[in-house]
């Protein structure tokens, strides 16, 4: 086989309603944010090597130098094994990418999508959405514990979705755009230790934590038919909201977090709340063309180190 030199990327993501309900079974929603990406290039190189160059994390090494559960290593060796390649072609792949790490906007997941999505290419695979997800999920089990599967699956459709643990996907179909800005406090915060974090909790609670669960479902049902165009803007803002109130009791809002999710809603955006694992990482704002710059620069007073703008379009597509 003559194997050509090829390249594919992956979006980062939000959600919007649900995380940490989502690893027990709950309902979650989550849209691609395709502003910033995770982009794997692969190009056929001499001796029987597989070189790695990731910069931004600061790997030049080969294959066999990582150790086997390094996420890049075993989402590699896991290529191999599933899809019977019995020898990998000698090849260098380079990984960069622009979306913020330990921040809860996917990097993780998202660089592992576009390592597979650029193997498929390169060895011919085709694999499809299904595969690449399921292939992803596995290294997402290495990098954070018990995920739910929801970063994986969103960055893998690129599109806006329902998401339920053993469900099968569900598109949501929007009816109208809508505009979020997402506001990183610039802490650090790993969803593994946010997860972590809650498990316990709800091990000494669980009837309450139970009931927190069942509260943001609700909330997501809800919001699910709004976006879907039966309800208002207004009322979309005001669940995100509530889900920000939940998210406080269950323990993995922060001062930061708090501060920037009041002032987008002092500001004049139609709710706001944490997003992702929570306790620093980002927020979001939904926002309309009339308050988007108020908020943006409110954000950015009360402290933000980046603001970044995404709309989702009936298409389905998020855009930045
Ligand atoms: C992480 O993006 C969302 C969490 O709900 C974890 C998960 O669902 O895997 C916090």
């Amino acid at each position: 086989m003559n194997y050509q030199s090829c390249s594919a990327n992956a979006p980062g993501k939000i959600i919007l309603f649900g995380e940490h309900a989502a690893v027990y079974g709950r309902p979650a929603i989550a849209i691609p944010v395709t502003q910033v990406k995770a982009i794997a290039e692969i190009s056929p190189s001499f001796g029987n090597e597989i070189r790695i160059l990731a910069p931004d994390i600061h790997i030049d090494s080969t294959l066999h130098e990582l150790p086997a559960n390094h996420p890049l290593a075993a989402l590699l060796n896991l290529i191999q094994n599933t899809y019977k390649i019995n020898d990998f072609e000698a090849f260098t792949i380079r990984v960069h990418s622009t979306i913020p790490v330990a921040a809860g906007l996917g990097s993780s997941a998202a660089v592992s999508v576009a390592i597979t999505r650029a193997i498929s290419q390169f060895f011919g695979l085709a694999l499809d959405n299904p595969q690449i997800s399921n292939l992803v999920y596995e290294i997402e089990k290495i990098q954070h514990g018990s995920p739910s599967g929801i970063d994986n699956s969103v960055i893998t459709y690129q599109q806006p979705i329902l998401f339920q643990r053993d469900l099968p996907i569900l598109p949501i179909n929007l009816t109208q755009p809508f505009t979020f800005l997402v506001g990183d406090t610039g802490i650090p915060s790993k969803t593994s230790a946010s997860v972590g974090k809650v498990r316990k909790a709800r091990e000494m609670e669980l009837d309450r934590y139970n009931q927190y669960f069942d509260e943001i479902a609700a909330i997501t049902v809800k919001a699910k038919n709004i976006l879907e165009g039966s309800g208002t803007i207004t009322q979309l803002g005001e669940l995100l909201n509530q889900n920000h109130g939940i998210l406080q009791k269950i323990g993995v809002s922060c001062h930061a977090l708090d501060t920037l999710v009041t002032t987008a809603i002092d500001s004049g955006a139609y709710g706001a709340k944490l997003c992702g694992g929570g306790d620093g990482g980002n927020m979001i704002a939904l926002v309309s063309e009339k308050t988007i710059e108020k908020v943006r620069a409110a954000l950015i007073v009360a402290g933000a180190v980046r603001v970044i703008t995404t709309n989702i379009e009936p298409t389905g597509q998020a855009h930045g």
